[in-house]
């Protein structure tokens, strides 16, 4: 069964062809990423605008070898995300779907990043997962506006453990990356600067918090760090001697606190639930010292950590997510909902 996946939550236009949810066939992405650097953030009216004038092209370009008969399922990124984005996917999935006749599976976006670890060949040069996850599986989702760990007992069966209370994991890495100057989209330029900082220095001794490592609850929060993260940014500020090295030495205690924190609440998940594997998802899951941290955490318990491209958004995900979920749903009753949350 081939699905065709579409992804316009955000910033990101992506189409792509998935068989029988595991075999990656072709994978289109642009993105508007270079306008929103210029503004610092994502300007959800310029997104929605490139998401309108890059969806047709990217749909030609990810069908120019595939004839529409040989397209099972529409498959569609219907929430959470900018509404003016969003609408662009869904109405193009729609329309695609009444005009060929095919069904229309609309996919939730959180749900559909954890379908990366189920993407395990095709297309040359991704590093795909290694074999299949066993049920029940525990999730840490982690991506710009949620940080979750989930008891997956099987498709379709998504228990939420636990989530953040105020700020998701990504968006601190994001708000603290902005105050150190660095460029739009900040995660990956916070984790490229952490690398400039040797951990043996004892030149600077920065200590952020771990909010929450010791609580009872497989809950989050990350707004107490992103505070003190600007504290230690604003008293070096006044003493005048805000150094590369200085900026170097926080962003690698950011992302060490941040790191710190998944991976406890994430043994601590595991140490619980008794999952048969363990499975990284969304855009944090991107950061390299996160996937080493829980490489070298997680001994007994298959890990599954998806490809660095695959992390992110992407419409693979979507329609692998299509596959095994199988909601197909009326043309008419398929909606954009920016708010959706994992268990809607
Ligand atoms: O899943 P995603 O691509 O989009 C959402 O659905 O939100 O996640 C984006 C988030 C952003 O906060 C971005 O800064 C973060 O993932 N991110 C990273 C890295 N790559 C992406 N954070 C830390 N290190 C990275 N390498
Ligand atoms: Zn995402």
């Amino acid at each position: 069964m081939t699905i065709l996946g579409i992804e316009t939550t955000c910033d990101e236009t992506a189409v792509a062809l998935v068989e029988n949810g595991t075999v990656l066939k072709t994978t289109i992405l642009a993105t508007s990423l270079d306008i929103h650097i210029k503004y610092g953030g994502i300007v959800p009216d310029k997104a929605a605008r490139e998401q309108l004038q890059s969806i047709l092209p990217i749909l030609t370009e990810a069908l120019k070898n595939t004839n529409p008969s040989k397209i099972d399922a529409i498959a569609v990124s219907y929430g959470p995300g900018l509404i003016g984005s969003l609408l662009i996917g869904v109405e193009t999935a729609k329309s695609l779907a009444l005009a060929w006749n095919k069904p229309l599976i609309p996919v939730n976006h959180l749900i559909g990043h954890i379908y990366a670890n189920w993407l395990t060949s095709g297309i040359e040069g991704v590093n795909y997962v290694q074999g299949i996850p066993e049920f029940p599986a525990l999730v840490l989702l982690v991506s710009g506006g949620h940080s979750e760990l989930i008891l997956m007992k099987g498709h379709k069966q998504f228990e939420l453990l636990g989530s953040t209370r105020d700020d998701a994991s990504g968006e601190c890495f994001d708000k603290c990356g902005r105050l150190l100057s660095l460029p739009y989209p900040y995660g990956p330029y916070v984790e490229k600067l952490a690398l400039e900082h040797d951990p043996q220095s004892k030149e600077f001794s920065i200590k952020l918090p771990r909010p929450m490592l010791s609580s009872n609850d497989l809950n989050f929060s990350f707004s107490g760090l992103k505070t003190a993260f600007l504290y230690e940014f604003k008293n070096q500020q006044n003493l005048g001697n805000v150094s590369e090295q200085f900026k170097a030495a926080l962003a690698y205690e950011l992302q060490e606190a941040i790191t710190d924190v998944l991976v406890t609440k994430t043994l601590n998940a595991a140490a619980r639930f008794h999952p048969k594997s363990i499975l990284l998802a969304g855009g944090v899951a991107a950061n390299k010292r996160l996937r080493e941290k829980m490489q070298n955490s997680v001994k007994d318990i298959p890990l599954f950590i998806p490809p660095l491209k695959l992390c992110t958004d992407n419409a693979a995900v979507i329609a692998s997510s299509a596959f095994f979920n199988q909601n197909v749903t009326e043309i008419e009753e398929v909606n954009a909902d920016p708010s959706l949350t994992i268990t809607s």
